[in-house]
């Protein structure tokens, strides 16, 4: 495959591709200093494409070369005998419960919902642009009736929700990839680095995760991390606050196997 061609569909053809299609940069989620961001990000996207046109060699999607990003404090390592499988960006929202009554009580967690977009190949070929998409994915909204996460052409590669509080589920069974089904449980967690994104009203990102599947299963997976997040933290207190309630957050997912990756 031609570099040039991979590079478009890893990171979608800004080049080439008219811009009523790309989800609209939502100015109201922009935070000082974004726009450093995204600048930055762009003038990486266009020396990527340059440096791609230059490559006698394509790059290759080689997920032996994609490394898991460690946390100041980091989480326990993967379980031997593990292979990455596949790394995806989410984007979409963690939810919250306030108790209304009582100004000083803490949100509590009720899950999450988030689209999962293939990001295999960009974090393989280019860890550094890797790690600003999900800081960029933020500055974006995501549409419903055009779930692309702005501004790339990712590829989606399944859904994530919880089942029951305790229980984060991954889908990522799609008509052309059938990577598994994870019903999961949280086995660690730690702070994300002092510098990662905040969300669209300053809200932290929310911890890194190391989670392990439940019974059930499929794909062989077998453990999860949640890394590179950005936003989806609840204010300290409910004071304030509705009833329910969803906070903005992207984050990259490492999805490990027990089967040695083709
Ligand atoms: C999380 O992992 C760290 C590092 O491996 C370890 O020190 C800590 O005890 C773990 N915490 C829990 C709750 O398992
Ligand atoms: C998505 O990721 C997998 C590996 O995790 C890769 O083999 C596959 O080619 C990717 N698909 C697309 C459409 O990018
Ligand atoms: C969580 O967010 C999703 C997506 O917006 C929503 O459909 C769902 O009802 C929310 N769940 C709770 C418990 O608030
Ligand atoms: C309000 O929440 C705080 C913090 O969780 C708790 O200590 C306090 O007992 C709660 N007050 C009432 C009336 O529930
Ligand atoms: C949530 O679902 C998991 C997996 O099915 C189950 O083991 C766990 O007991 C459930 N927890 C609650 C609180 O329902």
């Amino acid at each position: 495959m031609r570099s040039s061609i991979l590079l478009a569909s890893a990171l979608g053809a800004l080049t080439t591709i008219a811009a009523p299609t790309w989800p609209a940069l939502n100015m109201n989620a922009a935070m000082p200093g974004s726009l450093d961001t995204v600048s930055a990000y762009f003038n990486m996207l266009a020396r990527k494409v340059q440096e791609s046109r230059q490559m006698t060699v394509a790059p290759v999607c080689d997920l032996s070369k994609a490394q898991l990003p460690e946390a100041p404090v980091p989480l326990p390592p993967v379980s031997a005998g593990l292979t990455l499988k596949h790394v995806a960006v989410g984007r979409g929202t963690q939810n919250y419960t306030c108790d209304t009554t009582n100004a000083t009580a803490a949100p509590v967690q009720v899950g999450a919902v988030a689209t999962l977009f293939n990001a295999s190949c960009v974090v393989s070929s280019y860890p550094d642009l890797a790690n600003m998409i999900t800081k960029m994915a933020l500055r974006f909204s995501l549409t419903d009736e055009e779930a692309r996460l702005g501004p790339s052409n990712l590829a989606i590669s399944g859904m994530h929700y919880f089942t029951n509080t305790t229980t984060p589920f991954f889908n990522l069974d799609r008509p052309n990839l059938q990577l598994g089904e994870a019903p999961s449980a949280k086995l660690n967690g730690t702070s994300a680095p002092a510098d990662a994104a905040k969300g669209p009203n300053g809200e932290a990102a929310v911890p890194w995760l190391k989670l392990k599947t439940r019974d059930g299963a499929t794909g062989d997976l077998q453990e999860i991390y949640r890394v590179e997040t950005a936003g989806g933290s609840a204010p300290a207190t409910c004071a304030g606050m509705p009833a329910t309630f969803e906070v903005q957050y992207s984050a990259q997912y490492f999805f490990y196997s027990g089967h040695k990756s083709t």
